[in-house]
This record gives C-alpha cells, structure tokens and sequence, in this order.
C-alpha cells in the first residue's frame, strides 16, 4: 500500500462503518492509522487510539479515563437486560464499585488457586485429545467446535460451581452477550442478547439459592465467595452478584477460546516456528504470550473522559469516548521490533492483550494456563496437524476468533507426555 493509499484509508476509517476486509485483516488499517491518524477524531466525535504508548498511558490514568458505561451504553440498548447488565458488571465500573468486586473474584484466582486447577485441565485437555484421535483418520475437525470451544466453559463452569448437565446452554449465551459489545448492532444480534441476559439471569437465580442453601468452599467456588461478600464487609446487592456472575462466565470464555483457536492457526500459517516450538516445548510459555500479541483475543477497549485532558498531543473534551485499539497497540513497531513477524520467544513482550491497570484482566493467569495446556498438549499429540480449509473467522471487530478452523490432524503413536511445565514461573 503506497503512503497517499494508507493516508486515505486512515481519513475514511469510522468503526461504525467498517467495509468487510477488516474483519479478515484488521491490521493493515490499524498501520495505516498509526501512521496518519494515532488519535483518530470518528464522526460520532469519539476517538479510536491505536499507539501502544498512548493506550497504554490510558490505562494508567484512571482519574480521567472512566470505564463508566452508562452515558455510552443507554443510546445503544436503551432501557433493556443489556443496559442492566453491561452497566452492573465490574469490568465497566469504577472504584468503589469495581474494588470490592475484584477483590472477591481475585481471591479465587491467586497463582496458588491456578496452580491447583492444572491436574484437572490437563485431564479434560487429553480427554478431547483421545477423544480427536478416535476420529477415523483423515477425518476433517473444527478445531473450535471440538477442541478450542470445549475447554474454557469447563474451566469457567468450574470456577462458578456450574453442574456439568447444565454448560450447555452457557457458550451459546456468551456468543450473544459479548457479541452485542460490537460497535453497530443489528435488531437481531440485540435481541439474541437482550434474551440470552434474560435467560442467564433466571438460570443464575436458580444456581445461587441452591448455593446459599449449600455453600461451596469459599477459598476456591467464585460463587460462594461472591454471595458471602468480603468478612465483616460490605455484600453484594443480588442484582449486582448475578450480573457479576455473567460477565465472568462470558469474559473467561470466547477469549479464551480464540486464544486456543488463534494459536493453532498461526502455528499452522508458520511452519518454522511450529518446528521450534516441537524441538523445545518450553517456549510455549512465550508462546502463548506472543499468540496473545501478534491475534489478540480482545482487540478493542474503551474508556470515557471524566475532564479535559489531552492524549498523544491530542486535546479532548469531558465526556469524549475513547476506544483502545489493543490489536493495533500489539503490533505497534514502536513497541516491537519486526511486528507483523511470529517470534515464540519474543522477549520482552509488553502486549496489553489483558489490558493494563486497575482492571488488568483478573483472569489471566487462567487463561495463559489454559492456553499453554491446550496449545502444547495439542501439538505433542498432532504434530503433524494442518487446515484443511480456509480458517472461517468469526467476524468481529471486538473479539478476533474463528467461526471454524477445519484441520486434519493424525496423531502420533506415542501418548502426549505426562509432566507439564506448564505452571512453572
Ligand atoms: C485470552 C483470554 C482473555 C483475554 C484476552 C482477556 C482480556 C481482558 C481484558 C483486555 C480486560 C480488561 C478490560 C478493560 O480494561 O476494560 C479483561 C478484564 C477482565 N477479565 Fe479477562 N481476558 C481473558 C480471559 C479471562 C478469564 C479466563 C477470566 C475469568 C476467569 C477473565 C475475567 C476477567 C475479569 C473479571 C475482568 C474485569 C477486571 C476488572 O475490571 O477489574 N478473563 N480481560
């Protein structure tokens, strides 16, 4: 793309009316911003960042920049279950509201608690992995639908204390509710979230009295320690306990899926580094966080300015809504050398997939255990794996994944090994 070519497309770039191609590729329009556009004034009069430093800076100033919702969200959804519930969760509040909440879902996910989950992810991973190599050889799989897809609502399912018999319907959910985060919605995707708000709440309802009745080990069951609230502290009004519990089955699961999904793809896309990875299963550690980079799972952020303030040399205005391109920030040659290329043992690696500040990700330990589970697991056990069809993505600006990613993958005769390294830091 010539310089005058990237200068045009930063100018006409508008999230709200993004042309098809950046669903496949929304990289060369994040450059083509970086480049001519850092602090990219939309016709709404909000502003999309895509530098590292700036989205970063961001992050930390959390005087000016508010994750508050409400003014952002009523337009969109008006008086509905998505208002409700994206306005109640933590992840878009502020302090007070936001620290006591994080603090009891914390709690559960401190590196010992990780540590600890490992022997029952490795099993369920090998589970799906036999249950793969059962496949008639030659077989065509998604990977997404029988492997990348499977593993987080287990893990979540657990962390909540959800029965096995009831998951099912918790992905489908998920799909519904983040999907309607997407900056336009269609009558449709408003109403498959509006239900799916509506019918998780009910389901919740019904899943919390059972657990007040009997309460889980409060060191490890998210859902007991949310009911009982911090000791001697303030509880959780019930609203706020069951939109909580939502968001933190949906934010543990399309995320951590397409981190699996995206991981397997690119490993497929570079054969070399599929090849180092195979000869020295330790990278997968940097790995992982290099898949997090170079795809990122969660590509967009957003923010609201509670003051005039400035941003990359930028004045703006209280009340101005800021999105954080967090794709575009892990590919910023700025921050790293030779972006567009996959390193596995990039290092350092500064991505702000998880996000920076006072609500970094609460569960990312989580999900780099399962990725580096999930991805190393895999590949020992078919090294050999390829696509055997175009990966499908799944068409979002927000959450970059796949809708399908079709493989054959023939596994090799020796069983994946049993020691891991897995939580090793
Ligand atoms: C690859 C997987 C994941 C990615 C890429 C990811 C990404 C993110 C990002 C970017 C944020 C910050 C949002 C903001 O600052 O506005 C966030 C917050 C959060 N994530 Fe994750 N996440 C992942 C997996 C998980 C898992 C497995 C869990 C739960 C076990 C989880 C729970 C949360 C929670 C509760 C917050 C809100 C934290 C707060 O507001 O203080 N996430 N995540």
């Amino acid at each position: 793309m010539t310089r005058d070519e990237a200068a045009s497309m930063a100018a006409g770039f508008d999230l709200k009316r993004l042309p098809d191609s950046f669903y496949d590729d929304p990289f060369t329009t994040y450059r083509a911003l970086r480049e001519h556009a850092p602090v990219k004034r939309m016709a709404d009069g909000s502003v999309f960042l895509t530098r590292h430093a700036d989205i970063v800076a961001v992050y930390k100033d959390v005087a000016s920049f508010s994750s508050d919702k409400r003014e952002e969200f009523f337009p969109k959804y008006g008086a509905s279950p998505l208002f409700e519930h994206h306005t109640t969760s933590l992840v878009f509040n502020d302090p007070p509201a936001h620290t006591r909440v994080r603090r009891l879902i914390a709690g559960a996910l401190t590196p010992k608690h990780i540590a600890a989950m490992e022997a029952r992810l490795v099993e369920l991973v090998d589970g799906l992995l036999d249950a793969l190599a059962a496949r008639p050889e030659g077989e065509k799989i998604d990977l997404i639908e029988s492997f990348g897809g499977a593993i987080p609502v287990e893990v979540i399912g657990n962390l909540l204390g959800v029965p096995r018999d009831e998951r099912a319907p918790l992905r489908a959910w998920s799909l519904a509710i983040l999907g309607a985060l997407e900056p336009t919605l269609t009558a449709e995707q408003h109403a498959l979230g509006n239900a799916a708000v509506s019918d998780m709440l009910g389901y919740l309802e019904g899943l919390v009295a059972r657990r007040r009745a009997a309460p889980g080990d409060s060191e490890t069951d998210v859902l007991t320690r949310l009911i009982q609230g911090e000791a001697g502290g303030e509880k959780l009004e019930p609203r706020e306990l069951l939109h909580n519990c939502i968001f933190l089955l949906n934010a543990g699961h399309e995320t951590t899926t397409n981190l699996i999904g995206n991981g397997l793809r690119l490993l497929a896309e570079w054969p070399d580094e599929r090849a180092r990875l195979l000869a020295e299963p330790d990278l997968v550690r940097t790995a992982v966080e290099e898949f997090l980079r170079i795809e990122s799972s969660n590509q967009l952020g957003n923010r609201i300015t509670t003051c005039a303030t400035e941003i990359g040399g930028t004045a703006l205005a209280p009340r101005t809504q800021v999105t954080l391109g967090i794709g575009s920030a892990n590919r910023d040659p700025a921050q790293f050398s030779d972006p567009d290329r996959l390193d596995i043992a990039r290092m350092p690696n500064r991505h702000v997939a998880f996000g920076s500040g006072i609500h970094q990700c609460v569960g990312m330990g989580l999900a780099r255990l399962e990725g580096r589970v999930a991805i190393g697991r895999f590949l020992a056990r078919f090294p050999n794996y390829r696509l055997a069809a175009p990966a499908v993505p799944a068409r979002r600006a927000r959450f970059r994944g796949h809708a399908r990613l079709v493989a054959v993958a023939a596994p090799i005769a020796s069983p994946t090994p049993t020691t891991t390294q897995e939580t090793r830091s």
